[in-house]
Formats: C-alpha cells, sequence, structure tokens
C-alpha cells in the first residue's frame, strides 16, 4: 500500500494525517502552539512554533505509524489563510506572523479603499478586509518602516512551513486570493494595486498552482522526521479550498459549512464574475481554474473553546455538549453572538463585540453552551441568506470541523440552515484535502473529482424538522436584532477600552 500526508496547519494546532490510496486515515496527530494577543485585536503567531510543532508531529507519525517511510510518496499542505510571514534577505523571519484575525488594520483598510475605490474589487473581487493580508502589509509599512525595508519577500503561514521543509519558495492561488494583490482572473500579482501603496513588486514570491509539485523534502527534514526525502511534496492551498476539496466541493451546486476556529459557509462558483456585491469573499479555488465564494464568522469554533477555557476548563467539549442538549431550542430564551474577536461576514466591523442577551437566573452552564452554539450557526447563517439573497439555491450542506462532531450540532445545522446537512465518514477537515492534493499530484487519479469519488463516503443526513425550523426562525430574527441595537455601545467601549476618544 502507498500513502500521501496531508499537514493542516491551523490557528491552534497544526495536524497531519497518513491516508492511504483507498482514502483510509491510518494515523493522525496534532500539536497546538499559541496565539500571541499584545492588544485587543491584535492576533500573532511566531512561525517558528509551527516549524517546530509540524517537524514533532510528523516524527511521531512515522515512528507510531509503522509505515515504511519510502511508502509514503507524497505529502501537502493546508494552511490558515491570511497571515502575513515576512522573510529577510537571507530568508530569516523578521517579525510574529500577523494572522487572519487581527483585526488592527481599520485605517489601512479605509486608505485602500479611498484610494483604490471600485477598482479593487474589480481586481481582487474582494473589498478591504482587516484580515486579509495586504492590509498587513501597509500596516508594517508605517507603523514598522525598518520591517518592510528589510523584507525581501512575504509569505503566508503553509508556504513559509512549506519553505523550512523543501528550501522552496512558492505560493498558491487559493492563498494568493486571500492577500488582496492578486489579479484572481488573470491569476498574477497587481501591478496597479501594488504601484498604489509602493509596494515593491520584488516582495511578492513566485506563483504556482495548489497541485503543482514544488520539490522533495530537505535532506536533514527527511533525517530529523524520519520520511524519506524522497516523498514528493506538493504546493497545497488555503485551509478553506481545501477543506472544500477534502469535502468533495468541486463542482456547482454543493455547499460547505465549516467550524474550525473560524466558521465558514462555502460554495462552489462557475462564474468568477459572479457578482454577491463583495458581501462575500470570491477566491481562487485549489482545483484548478475554478472559484468559490464563502462567508465568515471569526470566531466560530473559537467562541466555544474560549466558553470552555473561561467557564468550564475541567469539562470535556463532550459533556458540555451533553449539557447543551438538555436545554431547549433557543437556549430558554438567552441568544449569544459570537463576536469576541470583531466580525467579517455580514458585518465587516472590527470593533464589534459578542454578547449574552437574555440571562435569568434560571440560566444553567447548559443554556449559556446551546447559546454559544446556537449563536455561531446563526451567524453563519447570516451568509446563508446572502446566497440566497442573490439566487443561489442552498438545499444539501457538507458539515466538516468541529461542528460535525456532535448530533446536536448537526441537526441545529440543519434547523437553522433549513437545508439537508451530510456528514461525511471518517472526517478529517482541511488535512484530507490535502493529502488529496497529494494523492492527485503523484497521478494516482487523473483529477481531484476522481479522487473525491474513492475518498469521500458519506456517513449520515440530518433532515430540517419542521416544528424546529419554524421556532429557529423566531430566535433568528432575534439574534439578527442584537447586532443593530448594541453596535454603538461596543464601538463605544471598545474606544474606551483602547483609550481612544
Ligand atoms: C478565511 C479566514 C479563515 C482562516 C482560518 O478568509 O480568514 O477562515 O482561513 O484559518
Amino acid at each position: 500500500m502507498k500513502y500521501v500526508i496531508g499537514v493542516d496547519l491551523g490557528t491552534s494546532s497544526v495536524k497531519v494525517l497518513l491516508v492511504d490510496q483507498e482514502g483510509i486515515v491510518n494515523y493522525s496527530v496534532s500539536k497546538d502552539y499559541p496565539l500571541i494577543q499584545q492588544h485587543p485585536g491584535y492576533s500573532e503567531q511566531d512561525p517558528e512554533d509551527w516549524v517546530e510543532k509540524t517537524i514533532a508531529a510528523l516524527q511521531q507519525l512515522v515512528t507510531e505509524s509503522n509505515i515504511t517511510p519510502d511508502a509514503i510518496e507524497g505529502l501537502s499542505f493546508s494552511g490558515q489563510m491570511h497571515g502575513l510571514v515576512l522573510l529577510d534577505e537571507n530568508n530569516q523571519v523578521i517579525r510574529n506572523a500577523i494572522l487572519w484575525n487581527d483585526t488592527r488594520t481599520t485605517p489601512q483598510c479605509k486608505k485602500i479603499d479611498q484610494q483604490l475605490g471600485g477598482k479593487l474589487l474589480e481586481i481582487t473581487k474582494n473589498p478591504a478586509l482587516e484580515g486579509f493580508t495586504f492590509p498587513k502589509i501597509l500596516w508594517v509599512k508605517e507603523n514598522e518602516p525598518e520591517n518592510l525595508e528589510k523584507t525581501s519577500v512575504f509569505l503566508l503561514p503553509k508556504d513559509y512551513l512549506r519553505y523550512r521543509l523543501t528550501g522552496k519558495i512558492n505560493m498558491d492561488y487559493s492563498d494568493a486570493a486571500g492577500t488582496l494583490m492578486l489579479d484572481i482572473v488573470n491569476k498574477s500579482w497587481s501591478a496597479d494595486i501594488l504601484r498604489t501603496f509602493e509596494i515593491p513588486s520584488t516582495i511578492c514570491p513566485p506563483l504556482v498552482e495548489t497541485e503543482d509539485y514544488v520539490g522533495t523534502l530537505l535532506p536533514e527534514i527527511a533525517e530529523l522526521t524520519g520520511l524519506s526525502s524522497a516523498t514528493k511534496v506538493f504546493a497545497g492551498g488555503a485551509d478553506n479550498a481545501c477543506g472544500a476539496i477534502g469535502a468533495g466541493i468541486l463542482s456547482e451546486g454543493t455547499a460547505l459549512c465549516s467550524i474550525g476556529t473560524s466558521g465558514v459557509f462555502l460554495s462552489y462558483e462557475n462564474d468568477k464574475n459572479k457578482n454577491y456585491g463583495g458581501k462575500v469573499h470570491l477566491f481562487n479555488h485549489g482545483q484548478k481554474d475554478s472559484y468559490y465564494t464563502m462567508g465568515v464568522t471569526l470566531a466560530a469554533g473559537y467562541s466555544l473553546t474560549w466558553f470552555k477555557d473561561t467557564f468550564a476548563k475541567d469539562q470535556s467539549f463532550d459533556s458540555l455538549l451533553d449539557d447543551a442538549a438538555q436545554s431547549t431550542i433557543g437556549a430558554n430564551g438567552l441568544i449569544f453572538t459570537p463576536f469576541l474577536v470583531g466580525e467579517r461576514t455580514p458585518y465587516a466591523d472590527a470593533k464589534i463585540r459578542g454578547t449574552f442577551t437574555g440571562i435569568d437566573s434560571s440560566h444553567q452552564k447548559g443554556d449559556f453552551t446551546r447559546a454559544v452554539i446556537e449563536g455561531i450557526v446563526f451567524s453563519i447563517n447570516e451568509s446563508v441568506e446572502i446566497f440566497r439573497n442573490y439566487g443561489k439555491t442552498i438545499d444539501t450542506v457538507i458539515s466538516i470541523g468541529g461542528g460535525a462532531k456532535s448530533e446536536l450540532w448537526l441537526q441545529i445545522q440543519a434547523d437553522v440552515f433549513n437545508t439537508r446537512v451530510v456528514k461525511l465518514q471518517n472526517e478529517q477537515g482541511p488535512g484530507m484535502g490535502a493529502a488529496m492534493i497529494a494523492a492527485a499530484g503523484l497521478n494516482w487519479f487523473s483529477s481531484l473529482q476522481e479522487c473525491a469519488e474513492v475518498f469521500i463516503k458519506v456517513d449520515k443526513v440530518y433532515e430540517p424538522k419542521p416544528e424546529n425550523v419554524q421556532r429557529y426562525k423566531e430566535f433568528y430574527q432575534v439574534y439578527k436584532d442584537v447586532y443593530p441595537h448594541t453596535v454603538a455601545i461596543n464601538h463605544q467601549l471598545f474606544d474606551l477600552r483602547n483609550g481612544e476618544s
């Protein structure tokens, strides 16, 4: 039997999967690393942590899986999107990476809007949002000019990791699309955007297809991990593109709900010129010459992790969700808005913060947990609504990530989205997409589609229950009212906390 490895470089951990030619996961391991949050709204990581933890995970995989390294033919990556890694002329990291959920760049986004106007949407198909990479580069230019001067190339997180494993510097289109510097239709760096802000085009890395072969492992990495130095490495893609590949979202009419640290509602898009007015993102897919659109909830799984760490540290997620199952639809009248780090879709508001609304002395921990998971799904439903308002039919959704690990959560998705929700067998999130990229790159299959037919199998389908759908519609209307009613006070609080008048 032959094998591939999918490396998913996430926000809270790196997960590596060993997958065989039939799509069976033979071994998986994940290693955590911390977020660095020096100020409210800041979110950084030390790229060295990604490298160390990935090497440790690969070592463990080789030692414990008992598979001969020569049988592991290929490896590819999925990565948290948008994070800015700056390298100097010796390819040394200049500063911590600034991540996708860092929202310090509101002034830079305003400047981009003012100077580029409608041209930005025309070229990148997306508006200027704090999480994207280009505003982060402008932030460094304004606040740490010496760091930009030292920069010889910028990379995204998984591209940096790939560089450290192979010595090759590249960026794939699916991830480059999230920089806000890519002309996504012509698949080239936008000279227009770079010129407008006097950013040297030399800092942009060479672009490759997600499925491209980029090289083999460096001998020292092969030695450290126990893998063969002949292991072929394929570029890999953005985590949402890889999540979509791993769930078989490879043709028109398929949609995905992914609840990881962030929450994403994603739909395959045939038409690169489809116009959602910039309300959802449009990015290059990991499958050549195709696209996807998506809306993003910044703190999805992160909200539940925050809730557990803050109020139920010693309780397991399973037991928390058991408590939530004892509560009712609408959590006995308690509503949570998951705006812990600001919000992307549909508000694009870096200053908004979360709320529990309707707290009553009768509420128990189970009600709060239920409110958190319902609030996350309500927030993702705001993206579903945008797609529907623009005429997309959404009737079946593949669910992946933490939100697909609980029966309760899957049924809540079916009831709130009012769609069939599909759980996959042995669902592994974006890491499976990365493994599929390696499998297709090695020509085990003629295309990702063909690979998906072998690797992806349905486990269970959750149908919406009409009485629950009706009840959730009522609570969702109240949920939607929370933002307009709390936006002013939240902005005031944010400014007070940050010493702004
Ligand atoms: C997408 C986004 C997040 C990250 C999470 O635009 O910012 O989903 O990719 O890793």
